[in-house]
């Protein structure tokens, strides 16, 4: 017998505990999804996209309980509808904190040449990323400082959920929890986060090359996408006098992620130091602006460009600043520092082509949404092995849950009250006696409601 039963504890009258169910035996599509031909730069190296891990590493993401506090989990800071990125300066943390860098859209994590994360690019591969604002004091709270549990604490109370019994059960054939086993999935995770629906990708593949213009963008956009592919003209002053605006070389299309060797921009201001000058990875310049035009948030490390034209002022300028010892040469031709002098016109056909780039999937698809409803989630199919832990309100234990035949529902008997089953919607099916297995084994699978009320409030439609 394979059927599985769920039962939810419905309170009397006003308090309902309904959960999202995530079903195993129908899970979303991470490991097919399609990726165009003319993008070839993937940093995956053996931890391999399945529908399986990429399912664990959602529910992941999205759970606070992988904070000391229960209170912050990564979608806090890379939120979705903001290409998982957060409109914020600095995120908020633990107990208030907040982050000494801007948070990073999450945007096509895995299809870049730079295989290093971090505006610093301080780990050395997405993996190692995943446990550390875990392990931050500021961030999640699991840093083994400042008095603060350390990461073994986290797994022994994540061991206690029932659903991590289950994804794990499902995902590796056992139960165990490691701090790698939480990197492989968090990483799969970031890496199935793909945005190739823009207007570019759509002109991109019916053309050979980025410099062939594009028949479904207006001679604007195909003008600004010149200028950001083509490298400009310098005299020996550092004046453009001809050639485009250079954006190409370091953020580098068609994926338009960051050149490995790139140095900082120029961007060195710091939410917490003096200076910053470490700064030589960006995000993927897809999806700065959302669906319609907005920008998904403040830009750079230090959040400090509100507006693209403060992004664009920049690079025209690039402002003279003691103590840079890590500047990119790319941006001080012959020693002097750049000066694009734009074009109110090459200004505007820039910005039309560079919101070209953003998609419209990544923002709504469920498969990378919350898959919690009120912080409660409940598994369901995925041939685990049977819960033994029970689940317990108040002085009412229900066990096993799931349960397969027959459930045990054990509560101290009085006559005001009476424990009955319901379907999923609503319907009345039975009353439970108190300290009896009860034989269930004719319903079918699915989510069952368990109702302790009084005996007169027996509800027909809820
Ligand atoms: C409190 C806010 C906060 C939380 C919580 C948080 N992050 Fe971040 N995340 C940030 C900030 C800020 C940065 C940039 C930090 C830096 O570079 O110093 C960042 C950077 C990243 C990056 C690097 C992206 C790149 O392109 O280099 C990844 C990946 C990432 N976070 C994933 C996660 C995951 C996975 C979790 C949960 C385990 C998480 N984050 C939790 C704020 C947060
Ligand atoms: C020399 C390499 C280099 C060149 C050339 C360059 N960039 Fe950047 N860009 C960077 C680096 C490095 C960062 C991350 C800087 C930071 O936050 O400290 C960045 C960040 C950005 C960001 C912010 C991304 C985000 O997620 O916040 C935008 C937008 C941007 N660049 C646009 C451009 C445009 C447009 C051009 C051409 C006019 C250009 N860049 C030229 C290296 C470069």
């Amino acid at each position: 017998m394979n059927k599985r039963f769920f039962l939810l504890l419905i309170l009397p009258i006003t308090v309902i505990l309904i959960s999202s169910t995530l079903d195993l035996d129908s899970l979303l599509d991470y490991e097919n999804q399609i990726i165009p031909s003319y993008i070839t730069k993937d940093n995956t190296t053996t931890n391999i996209i399945t529908d399986e891990g990429v399912t664990l590493g959602r529910v992941l993401f999205y759970d606070k309980n992988l904070s000391a506090n229960n209170t912050i989990a990564c979608a806090s800071c890379h939120i979705q509808e903001f290409a998982f990125g957060d409109t914020a300066v600095a995120s908020i943390g633990l107990n208030g904190g907040t982050t000494g860098r801007h948070s990073m859209r999450l945007i096509n994590a895995r299809f870049s040449d730079e295989a290093r994360f971090f505006w610093d690019e301080r780990a050395n591969t997405l993996e190692d990323q995943t446990t550390m604002p875990i392990q931050d004091h500021v961030e999640m709270g699991f840093s083994d400082t400042n008095g603060d549990p350390d990461i073994d604490s986290l797994i022994r109370k994540l061991e206690t959920l029932e659903y991590y019994n289950q994804l794990f059960q499902f995902v590796y054939g056992d139960t165990i929890i490691t701090e790698s086993r939480l990197q492989e999935c968090l990483a799969q995770f970031v890496r199935s986060i793909q945005s190739f629906d823009s207007k570019f990708d759509q002109g991109r593949s019916n053309v050979n090359g980025n410099g062939v213009p594009f028949s479904n963008y207006t001679n604007d956009e195909n003008s600004g996408k010149q200028l950001f592919l083509l490298a400009p003209q310098f005299d020996n002053q550092g004046n453009r006098v001809g050639g485009g605006l250079g954006c190409q070389v370091c953020h580098q299309a068609p994926e338009f992620s960051i050149n490995p060797t790139s140095r900082n921009n120029g961007v060195i201001s710091s939410l917490t130091l003096s200076i910053d000058v470490d700064n030589t990875r960006s995000p993927t310049l897809r999806d700065l602006f959302d669906q319609n035009g907005n920008l998904n948030g403040p830009m750079m490390h230090d959040g400090s460009f509100m507006t693209i034209d403060q992004v664009l002022d920049h690079y025209d300028s690039i402002p003279n600043q003691a103590g840079n010892n890590n500047l990119s040469p790319l941006l001080r031709p012959q020693g002097n520092l750049q000066r694009l002098h734009m074009t109110t016109l090459e200004r505007s056909q820039l910005i039309d082509f560079l919101k070209t780039l953003s998609g419209n999937d990544v923002y709504t698809n469920a498969k990378w949404s919350n898959p919690f409803t009120n912080d409660s989630l409940i598994v369901l199919g995925g041939n685990t092995s049977i819960s033994l832990t029970d689940y317990t309100y108040d002085r009412v234990k229900v066990y096993p849950n799931p349960f397969i035949e027959s459930i045990y529902v054990e509560w101290e008997e009085n006559s005001q009250s009476q424990v009955d089953l319901y379907d999923i919607n609503g319907k009345w099916l039975k009353s439970i006696p108190a300290n009896t297995h009860v034989n269930l084994s004719d319903l079918g699978r699915g989510i069952y409601l368990l109702r302790i009320g009084k005996a007169s409030q027996r509800i027909v439609k809820l």
